[in-house]
Formats: structure tokens, sequence, C-alpha cells
């Protein structure tokens, strides 16, 4: 076992006041790179009256402008760039559900960064040289897979490029391989688990350890379902493509207490989504990230769209942000109520009739708004009307008396809703025509 003690890299426990001065420093530099080498920066920080030179403190960086997703729409493929496009050595991009995908590039010393923090990351998660990785994220455009996978190599595991899908293989290369540790979605871990039950096999005995889990909304409800299906260790790690990839933040395994934040090379701050005000550490609003080191595409107070609060740091000397609550555009509203995918997945985890699996639909009737809660049975649990009736009265009292909506409840049979290999589509919006 390893000790608490131990970290990957000596600044993971640096003193506050040395990693706010190299912070500082580091800020300094990121916003003098984009102001100089991306017009789109020069100009927003002009028409804001904010200089890279007149930075003096952290809290100076309230003054410049947001990025937000929109402008790297508008500056597709390459406007964001602050290097020439031949020093990119790689690319990736993220499906928007409409329009064009968001490209993003990284240099030689971007793709080093970047597996240093994965690296860095496995190792707060328990990883060590030697282990064997199995990754479940997917390879290609989605920086999970190939993010996972050159961390993993650069701490000196031996991964298994698995990617996603073909899950009786994932299966079998698990029980052949005997990896310790597994990178994936938690839904698709829950589909793995599924199909060692499938074949009559207790996953909870199979090699696995540790699972890294992220890139979607997940509840420590759902940690504690996986962990006991699986016999494991779940950790949450968090990234987004436009400001990195997976491991801008990670739990440490010995605290389990919401990923830390790699402060080092991203500057955090919390913002009221209405107004842009900064809001005090502790504070729940939109997680606002500044990369401090990131030589292809600095990003400039990127508007993240997810819902965390700052926290107070615990097994290293970085902030750790609240596991994230939902992205802002996630969030719905029926009958003046809002309610985040999250909250119905812990209620749904507390009955024990049900699987962890569901999917909710937004419907239009007349002037309001109606939500539908799709559920299905345990499989193994008796399925007949009387059963399912009982069990969907108590998910909508449930949701009526923790989240304070009326909602409709469908039971399905065991096994019958659709499961993703990768990102978890949660919600259906039916009330614009031809979505679904
Ligand atoms: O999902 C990067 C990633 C890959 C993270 C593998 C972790 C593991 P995108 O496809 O750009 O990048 O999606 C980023 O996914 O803004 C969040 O809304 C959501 N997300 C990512 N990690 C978590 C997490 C990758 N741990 C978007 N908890 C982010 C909740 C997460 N949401």
């Amino acid at each position: 076992m390893s000790s608490d003690k131990e970290t990957f890299e000596p600044i993971e426990r640096a003193s506050i006041d040395e990693l706010r001065s190299l912070q500082l420093q580091r800020l300094q530099w990121s916003l003098r790179h984009a102001y100089d080498n991306v017009p789109h920066y020069k100009q927003a920080f002009d028409a804001a009256g904010a200089h890279p030179d007149d930075v003096r403190s952290l809290q100076d960086l309230s003054r410049f402008p947001f990025l937000v997703k929109q402008d790297f729409r508008s500056q597709y493929p390459f406007g964001l760039l602050a290097v020439p496009r031949e020093k990119a050595v790689r690319l990736h991009a993220s499906s928007g559900t409409t329009g064009k995908p968001t490209v993003v590039a990284y240099t030689r010393n971007d793709i080093d960064t970047w597996a240093g923090l994965v690296a860095r990351s496995i190792f707060a998660a328990g990883g060590r040289a030697g282990d064997i990785v199995h990754i479940a994220y997917g390879y290609g455009l989605f920086t999970g897979g190939l993010g996972a996978h050159y961390g993993a190599e650069k701490l000196g595991c031996t991964v298994i490029p698995m990617s996603g899908g073909q899950t009786e293989k994932q299966v079998q290369l698990i029980r052949d391989l005997e990896p310790r540790i597994i990178m994936v979605t938690p839904s698709y871990m829950l589909a793995i688990a599924e199909e060692f039950a499938r074949q009559g096999l207790d996953p909870a005995s199979c090699s696995l350890r540790t699972g890294i889990f992220g890139a979607e909304p997940w509840t420590n409800a759902m940690r504690q379902e996986i962990e006991a299906r699986m016999g494991i260790d779940a950790v949450d790690i968090y990234g987004l493509s436009e400001v990195m990839g997976p491991g801008v933040a990670m739990e440490c395994v010995s605290s389990k207490d919401g990923p830390v934040l790699w402060e080092d090379h991203f500057y955090p701050e919390i913002i009221d989504p209405e107004t842009g005000r900064v809001l005090p550490d502790g504070e729940e609003g939109e997680l606002v990230l500044t990369s401090l080191t990131k030589e292809a595409l600095p990003v400039i107070r990127y508007r993240t769209r997810d819902r965390t609060r700052l926290l107070p740091p615990t097994a290293r000397s970085m902030r750790r942000i609240e596991r994230i609550s939902g992205r802002t555009d996630d969030m719905m509203i029926i009958r003046g109520v809002n309610v985040f995918p999250t909250q119905i997945e812990e209620l749904i985890l507390k009955q024990t009739a049900l699987a962890p699996h569901y999917h909710l639909e937004i419907f239009r009737e007349g002037h309001l708004d109606s939500l539908t809660v799709n559920v299905e049975l345990l499989s193994g649990v008796e399925d007949h009307r009387a059963r399912r009736d009982d069990v969907a009265i108590e998910l909508v009292q449930l949701i009526k008396s923790y989240i304070g909506v009326t909602t409709t409840v469908l039971v399905h049979p065991a096994n019958s809703l659709e499961r993703s290999a990768g990102k978890a589509k949660r919600v259906t919006d039916r009330r614009q025509k031809g979505s679904g």
C-alpha cells in the first residue's frame, strides 16, 4: 500500500506562498503570450482596457474578459492558436451537439505537460510504475483515450489501449491481462460490470483495484454503487478539451473528497453565471479556468459551464473542486424548479429494486414543461405490474419531496435502457421539434 505522503511531484505539496508566486509569474507569461500571439485576445483585452503589463496580483485577472465556447466556433479551426500551426503536433476535437466541433491543438511541450499531469493524477489514484492500466475511454478526437494513454505510459505503467465499445472483449481482456487500474466513464463501467454478470462472473473478483472515472457527471451514490459492484476504489478525474483534456483535476484516493485542481498549471475562479461576478471560495457557481503554461492554445478565463465550488486543500496543497453537480446547460427548469440530472440520479440509486441506469425526457404539456424519468428494474428483481407501480410511486414521491417537482416515472424491464460506451446521454429534450 502506498503512503499518503507520497506525491508524483514536489510541487503538489508546495507552500501556499510558493504556489501563489509561481501562479502569478506564470499568469503574467500566459496573458502576454495570448495578447501577443492571438488577435482575438488582443482585441478582447484592448476592448476591456485590460493589459497584461498591468497585472500585479492574481486578483487582477478578474479585469480580463471571458472566453466562451462560441469563441472557439467563431475562430474555427485555428484562429485561437498562439503558435504557428506547424508547431502543433496534435489536434483533438469535441463534437458539439450543434454546428462545428471545437478544435484544440497541442505543441510538443503541451503534450508533455498533459502527460505529466495525467501521470500525477494516476499516481494520486494510487497507480504506480509497473501497474497494468486498462483504458476504455474512447481513442480518437475525444481527449479521453489518448490523454489517459500518454499519462499512464509516462508514469511507467503497462497500457492496454482498449478504447470504448466491444464490451465482451473488454471483459475478456480484463480477465486475461489482469489490469489493476481501469480508466473509463462511470456509466460504461456499469455496462462492463453487467457483462461480467451476464457471463456468470462476479466482477468484484477480477484483478481491478482502482477505477479512474470522469468525462460525465456522476454522484457519490454512483461511486458507492460502482465500488460495491466492482470491489474497487472509484475516484473522480475532471477535465475538458478546451482547457486540455482529462487531468485538469484529480481526486486523491487517500481522501476521496473531490478532485484537486492542478493549480500550478490552471488558475480557477468561480463566478456567478448570471452576472459574471467572481465569487469567494466555498460558494457554488460556474468554474472559470485560465491556463498558466499552455503554448498552442492558451485559454484565458474560459467559462466551462460546469457548476462546482472551490474547497480548501487537504491531501495536496492545491484547492479542490467539489464533484461537478452538472453543467449550467444541463439544468432543467421544470415548472419553475431548477433540476439537475445528478439530483435525480441520487434518488434512483436509493431504490434497491432499480438498476443504476436512467434517462430523462422533457416534454411540453400546454404551456408547462414536464419531466419523465425512465428507469429499469435491477436484473433478478421479480417483474410484475404491481411491483413496477410500487417502485414508480415511491420514486415519484422521493423526487417530489427532495427536489420539489412532480414527475412521471416509467419503470422498464431489466436491461432495457440503452447503454453507452462513452459519455452517457442522460437527457432528451422533446420540446424542440426534431430533437431526440
Ligand atoms: O470529457 C475530458 C475527460 C476525459 C475528462 C476523460 C475526464 C476523463 P470533453 O469531451 O471536452 O472532455 O468534455 C468536458 O465533460 O466540461 C464536464 O461537463 C464533463 N466532465 C468531465 N469530467 C467530469 C467529471 C472530457 N469528473 C466536459 N465530473 C466537462 C463531471 C465531467 N463532469
